[in-house]
């Protein structure tokens, strides 16, 4: 007798691979097309679906839920999961999962990239040179912010931030200073190098300040116009964290009238839309969001995201869940 598969959606095209696995237990649905879906279209496609693979883009909130009575889990593929609404999903009875670790050492790796590529210029440099305005050399051409034995103030000391931390005391023989909701145990502190100090003071004395926490309501714009301005001058905002943690429009205007000396951004508040006024200043370095994009990371996620659908549908226990639904 052939049992019926589960069926369940993957709302992003995706790995091959990844599917394969999905098809060997489920009915899979896939947007191979990787059509853009409306939240209409989404809940549409969601119907009759036991469980769905998101991509970290969408949401999953208390309309959504109404709609799709069916669902049993959604399964993000990004650590981060601010598009969903946990506590609404668990009164639904319905299981959050994310991918955490697998992620950690490449985002990390990205931070550090865009530090090095806003301090020293990289990218600024590059575009000038492309134009063909490189005639001579000047000793104060390009000149950029040290990154070897400055200060690195780390916002959010999860496991990403602590993955720059150890790279830049380790590495690059910087003083890391952190803030975090909650201060971390005396063992991690150590194995990280880095000292617990309050925002103001982060803001204050780091060269370069690092924002890696998660994206709630109540951290909108934890970066505003007034941190800024307690920033150092010749300080850089890196922010590989979430849109909306920064006021963008704030941070243009500071970058503009150069109150900081720049800033590297692999996130935005509405993205794929940019603040058109980051899009004019010279001194910020924008990326589209690819903190995680290398391939074997990217699969590593999209597995995870697998394995947490077939764990929790197939298997009874989803293998990082976010929430514990009454009926999980
Ligand atoms: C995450 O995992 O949250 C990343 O931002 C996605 O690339």
């Amino acid at each position: 007798m052939t049992q019926i598969k589960p069926a369940v959606l993957v709302a992003r095209a995706i790995f091959p691979e990844v599917l394969d696995k999905l098809r060997q237990h489920f009915d899979v649905t896939s947007n191979d097309g990787d059509e853009l879906w409306s939240p209409q279209e989404f809940a549409q496609k969601l119907q009759g679906k036991a469980g769905v693979l998101t991509t970290g883009a969408e949401r999953v909130g208390p309309e959504l839920l109404a709609a799709c009575p069916e669902l049993r889990i959604a399964a993000n593929m990004a650590v981060g999961y601010n598009n969903f609404d946990i506590a609404a999903m668990t009164a639904r009875g319905v299981q959050a999962t994310n991918a955490p670790d697998v992620l950690t050492e490449t985002t990390a790796d990205f931070g550090f990239a865009l530090l090095m590529a806003t301090a020293r210029r990289i990218a600024e440099s590059e575009h000038y040179l492309r134009a063909g305005k490189w005639t001579r050399w000047s000793y104060d051409m390009f000149a950029g912010a040290e990154v070897h034995g400055s200060t690195l103030g780390i916002l959010g000391m999860g496991r990403i931030g602590q993955a720059i931390a150890r790279r830049g005391a380790l590495g690059f023989g910087m003083k890391v200073i952190y803030h975090n909701r909650s201060r971390l145990d005396a063992a991690t502190e150590a194995a990280c190098q880095a000292r617990y100090v309050s925002k103001d003071e982060l803001l204050q004395t780091a060269d370069h300040v690092m924002l890696v926490l998660p994206y709630t309501p109540d951290n909108h714009h934890t970066i505003g116009a007034a941190d800024i301005a307690r920033m150092k001058p010749t300080a850089t905002l890196i922010n590989i964290a979430r849109g909306g943690i920064v006021d963008d429009a704030a941070l243009a205007q500071a970058l503009r009238e150069q109150r900081i000396a720049a800033a590297g951004l692999d996130v935005f508040e509405g993205e794929p839309k940019v603040h058109p006024d980051l899009l004019t200043v010279p001194n910020v370095v924008l990326t589209p969001h690819i903190a995680s994009a290398t391939l074997p990371t990217r699969l590593a996620m999209a597995m995870l995201a697998a394995d947490n659908l077939i764990g929790y549908l197939i298997e009874g226990k989803a293998l990082t869940p976010l929430n514990h639904p009454a009926s999980a």
